[in-house]
């Protein structure tokens, strides 16, 4: 195994040999995570909806964050991990914020962070290159946008959508950014952008001529919570085109559980092979008394 970093990245896309890249929010699945050999694993803000139950990634906050950081650390070895800089620390204007939280997440074991935005950030950006903190950019369907964007919807549809793009793909590389997810936009565009830079591109809904690919884990494994008005109890929920899904996690769950509640009530969990019990030289003593 090799240490994942920021330079292998780049050479894996001179290599052409595609980077695989997955979500992880907790200390076991990282640790699993780590030991399939993803190259990238991305505390995304997708912890908000995904495992905190928000309605989207716009409430979590930098403590939530790190909590989460902090916890996947403990599991990766190999991977290069990257945590994402949730919305409202990273906006044009001052980039104190931006660098003050970017610094807590190297700290709290990141190795780079990840922000949403095109030519806007490139001032964000070069002030976190400046301060030694790789950046992982973010453009096209930027979840933390889905308000200014009028819901989830695909980018750069147009021809002159697709070249603004272009034009934040190169300046985001301009200012320093080692790599760019590219999240829902038509594969022609991320071809175009990912021929275009010399840096990496890790697509999501962005088709397969990306360097890399990257997914949510809980949609690769069928865990994610199907929104109303299928509710918490959905076991085939909708999910999105680009998602493919490897297990229903939610049914087996769901299946144990269901098991685990009957054998309670049948009386047939524990069993004698599951409990604890008293040596009968302790245990006769203990009857005798009792019967005293
Ligand atoms: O937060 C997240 O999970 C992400 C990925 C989908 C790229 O930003």
């Amino acid at each position: 195994m090799e240490k994942i970093t920021t330079q292998r990245l780049a050479a894996l896309k001179r290599q052409q040999i595609p980077i695989v890249a997955l979500t992880a929010y907790d200390y076991p699945t990282a640790a699993l995570v780590d030991a399939a050999g993803v190259d990238v694993v991305l505390v995304g803000d997708s912890l908000a909806n995904v495992i905190l139950g928000y309605e989207n990634t716009l409430p979590v906050t930098v403590e939530e964050m790190l909590a989460a950081l902090r916890a996947v650390r403990r599991g990766v070895r190999w991977a290069l991990l990257v945590a994402d800089l949730p919305f409202g620390c990273c906006h044009p204007g001052p980039s104190s914020r931006t660098v003050e939280t970017s610094i807590a997440f190297l700290k709290a074991g990141a190795e780079a962070v990840k922000l949403e935005g095109g030519r806007s950030r490139c001032g964000l950006v070069q002030s976190l290159a400046d301060a030694a903190v790789p950046v992982l950019g973010h453009i096209g369907l930027t979840p933390q946008s889905v308000h200014a964007m009028g819901g989830y919807r695909v980018q750069g549809k147009t021809a002159k959508d697709a070249e603004a793009l272009l034009e934040d793909a190169l300046a985001l590389e301009e200012a320093g950014a080692f790599a760019l997810v590219l999240e829902g936009i038509p594969r022609e565009v991320a071809t175009r952008i990912t021929g275009r830079l010399a840096i990496p591109t890790i697509g999501i809904g962005a088709g397969e001529n990306c360097d890399g690919q990257i997914l949510v884990l809980a949609d690769l494994l069928g865990l994610t919570v199907p929104p109303p008005p299928e509710g918490p109890s959905a076991i085939e929920g909708r999910k999105p085109r680009f998602v493919r899904e490897y297990l229903n996690l939610r049914r087996l769950i769901l299946e144990a559980v269901e098991r685990y509640a009957a054998d309670v009530r049948a009386g047939s969990f524990p069993s004698a092979a599951e409990t604890y019990r008293l040596s009968e030289a302790e245990a006769a003593p203990a009857t005798a008394k009792s019967q005293a």
